[in-house]
């Protein structure tokens, strides 16, 4: 891709993983500049507010120099064009998530003609890891270790027990 690309990764990263992180690691590597969109929707009851779930991105994006991180509202693709974006990256771990990523590959082409979205697999050892299982699992006090940048982890468990 030619190096002036815009790309955005979308996502309601609650909170971020490391196969969200692979995905970044990935994906900045290919454009020029990457804009993680965090999606305010209160409808989905996150464990982490928007504003915490964007401080946990930066820290992790701090290594990338061409890796930024916002929120937005609204539709996704009124979003891309705003940033001036005309890539959307979404990492598909399984067969399972492709029906639905394809389905909204297709709306937002039929939305947005001249934005493209580019599908990226992050690591095998990714493939099981969703940010709705970690949550689980920390909430049985099960084991995430590496499943997670460290700083979430320590995040996720203060948030469990209510420190936080
Ligand atoms: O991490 P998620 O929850 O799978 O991300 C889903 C996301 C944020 C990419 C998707 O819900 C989205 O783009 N929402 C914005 C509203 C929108 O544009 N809807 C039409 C997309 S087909």
């Amino acid at each position: 891709m030619p190096s002036n690309v815009v790309a955005i990764y979308p996502g309601s990263f609650d909170p971020i993983t490391n196969g969200h992180r692979d995905i970044i690691e990935r994906g900045h590597k290919l454009v020029g500049r990457l804009i993680v969109g965090v999606l305010r929707n209160e409808a989905k009851q996150p464990l982490f507010s928007v504003e915490e779930r964007v401080e946990m991105l930066r820290e992790v994006v701090r290594p990338y120099s061409n890796v930024e991180v916002t929120s937005f509202n609204g539709l996704l693709v009124h979003f891309a064009t705003q940033q001036g974006a005309t890539v959307i990256f979404r990492g598909i771990r399984a067969i399972s998530d492709y029906e639905h990523e394809l389905q909204m590959a297709l709306m937002n082409r039929r939305l947005q003609p001249r934005i493209e979205t580019v599908f990226l697999m992050a690591g095998e050892q990714y493939s099981f890891v969703s940010s709705r299982l970690v949550k689980e699992v920390i909430r049985l006090d099960g084991n995430i270790s590496g499943l997670v940048p460290p700083l979430v982890e320590d995040r996720l468990r203060k948030k469990v027990k209510g420190d936080v």
